[in-house]
C-alpha cells in the first residue's frame, strides 16, 4: 500500500546505505521533479548534494532568480550559473525541432559538466527522472521511430564518469508531487506545471533570438498570470505560449502592422502522456488575448490551440 510518507521514509533510508559519504551532483531546473528529488537526497545527505541550476536563457520571465530564491530557503546547498550567451550562440541559425534539442543539451552538458568538475569527488549524478520519462526514452528506436531527444534521460557524455542515482524513477507526476508535500515543500514548486529541459527553446518556432525570448516571455508571463488570477492555472496541466514563425496583418488606429502571431496552448492530462486541450472560458481568452496585444509590441494576432493529444503534441516541436 504506497503512501507518500512510507516512501519518503524508506528511499531516505535507501539513498543514505547507497551513497554513504559519497557526493553527488544535482542539476536542478526548476521544476517538481528536480526539485522533489533534490529534497530528497537533502534529507539523506545533507551538505554531500552539490545542486546546479542553469540559467539557459529559456526560462520562464524572472524565473531564474525567483526559483534560485526558493531554492535557497529550503536548505539546499545550490549553485546558479548564469549561461545564456552560450546557449544563444549555439543556437544561433538553427531551426530544426531536434537540431534545437540537441543543440541545448550539448550546452547544458558542457555547462553543467565544466562546473560539476569544481565539486571535487564527486562519485553520483542525481536525476529527478520519472517513470513516463523513462517509457518516453525506451519507445525511441531509431531514426523514424525518433519521437524526441528528451535531453534529461540517458545520453550522458563518456567522460561523465558518474554514476546515476534517480530516486523518482518508478513515480508518476501527480505521486511526486504528493511526495514533495510530505516533505512541506514550497506549494509554488510543486503546483507547478511541467516545464521542458530546452525550455521556451522548442515554443520560439524556428530559430532563437534574444529578442523572440523577450517578446515570448512577455506573453508566457500575461497568460500564466492571468491563470493564477482567475484560479484557472491548476485545474490545467501545462500551460504555455508558442511563438509562430509566419506574420499576419492586423490594423492600429490609422496604421496597417504586419506582426507576429502567438499560439496559446492549455492541457488537461494525468500524465502527459495523452491530453486534451483545456476548456478555458472564452472570457479569460478574450481578456488575455487584450492584454498581450496590447501590452506586447511586436505581437498582433492571438489563437488558442484546440488540438488533442494525440495526434498532436504539447509541445509545436
Ligand atoms: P509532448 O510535446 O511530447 O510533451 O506532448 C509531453 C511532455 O513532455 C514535455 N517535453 C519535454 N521535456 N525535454 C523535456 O524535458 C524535451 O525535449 C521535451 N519535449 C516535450 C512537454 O513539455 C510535456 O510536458
Amino acid at each position: 500500500n504506497w503512501t507518500p510518507d512510507a516512501f519518503v521514509d524508506s528511499t531516505v533510508a535507501q539513498l543514505k546505505e547507497q551513497l554513504g559519504e559519497d557526493r553527488v551532483i544535482l542539476g536542478l531546473s526548476g521544476g517538481v521533479d528536480s526539485s522533489v528529488a533534490a529534497m530528497l537526497l537533502h534529507k539523506a545527505i545533507g551538505e554531500n548534494l552539490y545542486c546546479i541550476f542553469v540559467d539557459n536563457g529559456l526560462l520562464r520571465k524572472d524565473e531564474f532568480e525567483s526559483v534560485l530564491d526558493s531554492y535557497k530557503h529550503m536548505g539546499l546547498n545550490v549553485k546558479g550559473v548564469n549561461a545564456s550567451s552560450k546557449f544563444y550562440a549555439e543556437l544561433e541559425g538553427l531551426t530544426d525541432p531536434e537540431a534545437k534539442r540537441k543543440a541545448i543539451g550539448k550546452v547544458f552538458v558542457d555547462v553543467f559538466d565544466e562546473e560539476s568538475k569544481l565539486v571535487e569527488n564527486a562519485k553520483w549524478l542525481g536525476q529527478g527522472t520519472i517513470y513516463p520519462d523513462v517509457i518516453e526514452s525506451v519507445s525511441v528506436k531509431g531514426p523514424s521511430a525518433t519521437i524526441k531527444s528528451h535531453h534529461n534521460v540517458g545520453g550522458l557524455p563518456d567522460y561523465m564518469t558518474l554514476k546515476v542515482v534517480e530516486p523518482l524513477r518508478t513515480l508518476f507526476k501527480d505521486e511526486v508531487r504528493r511526495v514533495g508535500r510530505s516533505m512541506n515543500m514550497d506549494p509554488n514548486i510543486l503546483n507547478r506545471h511541467p516545464f521542458p529541459g530546452p525550455g521556451l527553446g522548442i515554443r520560439i518556432l524556428g530559430d532563437i533570438t534574444a529578442d523572440k525570448v523577450r517578446i515570448l516571455q512577455e506573453v508566457d508571463h500575461i497568460f500564466i498570470n492571468g491563470l493564477k488570477e482567475h484560479g484557472l492555472y491548476e485545474q490545467v496541466w501545462q500551460a504555455g505560449a508558442m511563438l509562430l514563425p509566419v506574420q499576419s496583418v492586423g490594423v492600429m488606429g490609422d496604421e496597417r502592422t504586419y506582426e507576429k502571431v502567438v499560439a496559446l496552448r492549455a492541457v488537461t492530462s494525468v500524465d502527459g502522456m495523452t491530453a486534451d486541450w483545456a476548456h478555458l472560458p472564452y472570457e479569460f481568452l478574450q481578456e488575455v488575448s487584450n492584454q498581450i496585444i496590447n501590452r506586447v509590441k511586436g505581437v498582433n494576432r492571438v489563437v488558442y490551440d484546440i488540438s488533442s493529444k494525440p495526434p498532436a503534441t504539447i509541445e509545436w516541436e
